[in-house]
């Protein structure tokens, strides 16, 4: 293009007024482009080996995990000044393709963004505000009314190597809270709506194999779904996958499993996609490793033909003799390995985890596991912890799920939406029941999306046995209900078909939709529940939803001022069931498969049952750090077979002498006797699923708990009164941690009297300090009404305990936690970090700063000057310029990076300069398309820049004949030549930055 006609200048809109219609010529232009292309001749419509392209570097898929070395920034929900330029400006941020935002330039200058890794929550590390209208989402300020707060972006630069030309490269997002707009090397993405389901991208197109790439991630979380918190911002892993054009779909295999005596009969479906030109011959070869990696089984498809951007499913039978099965004892994980082959090459490998066992609900006998009935001793959760809020490294998945297991319980609700995947891997590995919820009931294309990806990630997981199409959802119970649960039906059984469906009900039970429930859920109506089983005793039935009894850890009086309420079971505040009351009714029915206690861990959000200061729920049988509540012991006496004896409250009561005291016991042994300061109060025998209590008269001391079964003494348990706070002890979940960046430990502080017994009153404020190759990324403490920061670097105690959550480096060695608090001797933790090989990532990047004397180093225009993503920034850049300059003598070389968009050559890549001089304060160099010149002025350098587009602007020429006073010449000749104003580039003023 060397002549620019007026309307090639229009639709670069250099003509100010034009710029709408610009928009519309380029619009067409591109069009006509994109045809021309279309009709060009297809390379190869034979079919033809997939090996022909591309290279054979390409094949062999690679999943990297992208959560370290990001940079975050508040943006601004309301305020495009203060949010990037996102919906400012003159122009659209869609107008261009790959222009969308200065801040997608690699030379964007972030410097003042906050280097960060994933997965990150930043909704718990904002103050507390005491607005009612932040209530559910545990008064942190987001939604409409708090812009500044509500709107999070991230943003990371990698490399990727050469070899990647010609692979698929596409961003997996595990969750990000809630509408998450992607951007890459300037290219808008796409945006995805929802927090908790997983969603991918295929950048392939926008990528630079061989050069720099820039991931933009702009959160919002002004919008929310929960009553509960739900967290703000990219807080699950981000993956990149690199594969062969041809290869396995994302989540594309499956298993299913039908044991037989002595074997197990596998249906195995491979979904396989080809992103190639040209239609290609493939063949899936499938292997079965069993547990210890031997190959158990293998089979062969025929080749199919593939059509290009189209996808083929394979199936597959195959036979597994003797399979060892997976059981909530023992977690036998099979492997199966998929093999795409085309072209007399393996192209790709894809593998999945999966168990083989069987599964049946009975409505007789509840569920049967490999054929023996499993009562669901079950607990809903929702996803944050102390600390982290919804932002969990997976170390804390398996602590939490540790904890759930010492208590007795064998299943877990993901109330009330898709869990992270680490969430299922550590239920696969550690046993435990899982019944999968998704977020949105609906049969419209987010809700049925939502539930397909739901089903296509989770499907293969042994731990997986029930899908959750909602919860408590009144329209369930219509006739509109039920359309939409057909629909959603429909998902589960073309992905899945291997697992029942059903839902967490309210108000009723079989009517409307839910006649759609394979198996009939119910929340709280137990007495319908046994009414329903009656009048359809073929129909199974499950407990979708118990108990949400509400204590607060280690307090006995219940105190609305200061927002407590006492531990003793039947505080049910909502008059649902106790704890007691409903395992006596779910224990002594076998048809009733079992249900899921509100809530396993307390949670953020739905403060309840009090209001501020509350900010967080107390229906957790363990408390938000997973200090475990009285309650905890009941299940733990009747949900498992070790021998159990907990006794409360504790034993300091000051001022209380002589008043009367309610006793209680927890245990699962045939008899106790309580004894106050060693004398008897008498022994009572323990009925199933029950407890014990006394009234006791308080008389400082101890009150001690003798458990007797068969006529043998087995447990006693002891309260004191204490001494007061002396010093604190630490002990921590795990001694040695991998140093992989990821790994955690949980520290847990406990406050002593002097005679080493934790001072259950105690509230001292408790200061962590870590050394060594470990960092804190967290604190709590269990109180329901505590407003000090999460993230702060101490925490007050409650009710004598604290806890702190430590994370390694990706350096092995050791990490010193130290803990002081003012009057009391401190206490420390060493726990050491071994090396292992991280798991494959996306390496950091960061940029070189050139060395050297006089003007070398890196620098910006300053201030910076972002002129948006509008059609001047396509001609000048963003503003966003950085100069890597590099002095030797008068000589200067380097590069300069985003020294505009694409339009008019200039370019986001490092630009090496060219004719560098540098000559007394004199400097002057070129760079693609520009040319720079100016002088250094003590720490600065101002510079002229000036721009050889690639075209001349026509010269007017005289109108032949005369020109009437007013209209154009009658020769037909353009007046308007000539008029064109060309926009100058403003002067730089250089700084020296650092990044
Ligand atoms: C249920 C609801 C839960 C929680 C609980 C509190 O009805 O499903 O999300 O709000 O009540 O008792």
């Amino acid at each position: 293009m060397n002549n620019l006609s007026r309307r090639d200048l229009l639709k670069t809109s250099l003509l100010a007024p034009a710029v709408a219609a610009a928009a519309r010529n380029v619009a067409a232009h591109g069009e006509a482009a994109m045809s021309i292309s279309d009709t060009a001749p297809a390379s190869g419509l034979a079919l033809q080996g997939a090996a022909a392209e591309p290279p054979d570097s390409a094949t062999g898929r690679e999943r990297l995990l992208l959560d370290f070395g990001w940079r975050f920034h508040f943006g601004h929900a309301d305020d495009p000044a203060r949010d990037f330029g996102f919906g400012g400006g003159r122009t659209g941020n869609f107008q261009k393709t790959g222009n969308f935002l200065p801040a997608a330039g690699i030379a964007f200058d972030d410097s003042a963004w906050r280097a960060l890794d994933l997965p990150h929550d930043w909704a718990i590390e904002l103050d507390f505000k005491n607005d009612p209208a932040l209530s559910s989402k545990g008064f942190y300020p987001l939604g409409r009314a708090y812009p500044e707060t509500s709107v999070g972006w991230y943003r990371r630069v990698f490399e990727l190597p050469a070899t990647d030309a010609g692979k698929r490269i596409s961003l997996e997002f595990d969750g990000s809270y809630r509408e998450t707009m992607v951007v890459f090397n300037g290219f808008y993405i796409g945006r995805h709506s929802g927090g908790y389901d997983p969603f991918r991208y295929d950048v392939t197109d926008f990528a630079t194999p061989g050069g720099r790439n820039v991931l933009l991630v702009r959160v919002d979380a002004t919008l929310s779904d929960g009553w509960f918190y739900e967290g703000a911002g990219i807080y699950r892993h981000v993956w990149m996958v690199k594969t062969h054009p041809l290869h396995v779909k994302q989540w594309g295999t499956f298993v299913v499993a039908q044991v037989k005596s002595g074997e197990a009969a596998l249906s195995l479906r491979t979904e396989v996609e080809n992103h190639g030109k040209a239609a290609t011959s493939a063949r899936v070869t499938s292997t079965i490793l069993d547990p210890s990696g031997n190959a158990v089984g293998k089979a062969s498809t025929a080749a199919a033909s593939i059509p290009p951007g189209e996808d083929h499913t394979y199936e597959q039978p195959v036979v597994v003799k003797r399979p060892s099965l997976w059981s909530l004892e023992e977690r036998n994980l099979y492997r199966l390995v998929t093999e795409v082959e085309a072209g007399g090459q393996i192209v790709d490998r894809y593998e999945t985890r999966f168990g083989i066992r069987s599964a049946s609900f009975d409505a007789e006998r509840g569920f049967l596991l490999n054929g023996a009935p499993v009562k669901w001793k079950g607990t809903c959760n929702h996803q944050d912890h102390a600390g982290l809020g919804a932002a969990l490294p997976d170390a804390v998945q398996h602590y939490r799920i540790r904890k759930l297991q010492e208590m007795g319980c064998n299943s877990l609700r993901t109330s009330h939406n898709p869990p992270t995947p680490e969430l299922l891997d550590a239920c696969d590995e550690m046993g435990m029941l899982v019944f999968d919820e998704t977020r949105m009931m609906s049969s419209n294309p987010e809700g049925l999306s939502q539930f397909e990806n739901l089903v296509r990630r989770d499907r293969n997981h042994p731990s997986v046995f029930m899908w959750s199409m909602g919860n408590e959802e009144g329209q369930a119970n219509t006739e509109k209900g039920l359309h939409i649960l057909t629909a959603m039906k429909r998902v589960a059984s073309v992905n899945d078909g291997s697992r029942p469906v059903s839902i967490a009900p309210i108000r009723a039970i079989g009517v409307g939709g839910l006649v759609e429930c394979d198996v009939m859920g119910y929340n709280y109506m137990d007495p319908q529940a046994e009414a329903y089983h009656q009048e359809h005793p073929g129909i199974p039935v499950i407990g979708t939803e118990t108990v949400s009894a509400v204590g607060t850890r280690g307090i006995y009086i219940t105190d609305p001022e200061k927002g407590y309420v006492g531990s003793y079971d039947p505080y049910t505040t909502t008059g649902r069931a106790s704890a007691e009351g409903w395992w006596r009714f779910c224990n002594a029915r076998p048809w009733l498969a079992g249900g899921f206690v509100w809530t396993g861990f307390d949670y953020r959000g739905e403060p309840s049952p009090y209001e501020w200061p509350n900010i967080g729920s107390q229906y957790g049988i363990i408390d938000t750090c997973g200090f475990p509540k009285d309650s905890f012991y009941y299940y733990q006496s009747w949900w498992t077979s070790q021998p159990v004896l907990h006794l409360f409250p504790h034993w300091n009561w000051p001022g209380m002498e002589g008043k009367e005291i309610a006793v209680w016991v927890y245990s699962n042994l045939e008899k106790v006797e309580l004894f106050i300061n060693g004398e008897s109060l008498g022994a009572k025998e323990m009925k199933k699923d029950s407890h014990l209590a006394w009234i006791v008269k308080y008389a400082p001391g101890a009150i001690e708990a003798r458990g007797y079964k068969g006529g043998e003494l087995v447990l006693t348990a002891k309260r004191e009164t204490t001494g007061t706070a002396a010093k604190l002890v630490i002990k921590a979940d795990r001694e040695e941690l991998v140093a992989d960046g990821e790994d955690v430990a949980m520290l847990a502080v406990e406050v002593h009297d002097d005679q080493g017994r934790v001072v259950p009153v105690a509230d001292n404020e408790v200061a962590f300090s870590v050394s060594g190759e470990g960092k804190s990324i967290g604190v709590g403490n269990g109180d329901p009404t505590n407003h000090e920061s999460d993230k702060g670097a101490s925490r007050r105690a409650f009710c004598g305990l604290c806890m702190g959550i430590i994370q390694s480096t990706k350096t092995s060695g050791s990490i010193t936690v130290e803990v002081t608090s003012r009057g009391l001797a401190p206490a420390s933790v060493k726990i050491s970090t071994k090396s292992t090989t991280l798991r494959p990532q996306v390496p950091g990047w960061e940029r070189e700063v050139p060395s050297g004397p006089g003007i070398s180093g890196l620098w910006r225009p300053l201030p910076a000057r972002p002129e948006g993503s509008g059609l001047l920034a396509m001609i000048l850049g963003s503003g966003n310029i950085l100069f890597s300059l590099k002095q030797e003598g008068g000589n200067l070389t380097g590069s300069v990076e985003g020294t505009g968009g694409g339009f008019f050559g200039g370019s986001d890549a490092p630009t090496p300069i060219t004719e560098g001089k540098v000559d007394g304060p004199n400097v002057s160099f070129k760079a693609g398309n520009s040319t720079f010149s100016g002088t250094l002025q003590g720490d600065q350098i101002e510079l002229e820049r000036r721009i050889e587009f690639g075209f001349r602007l026509p010269t007017p020429e005289e109108p032949a004949g005369t020109r009437p006073a007013i209209g154009p010449p009658p020769d037909g000749s353009d007046p308007s030549i000539g008029n064109f104003r060309f926009v100058t580039p403003p002067r730089l003023v250089l700084h020296r930055v650092e990044r």
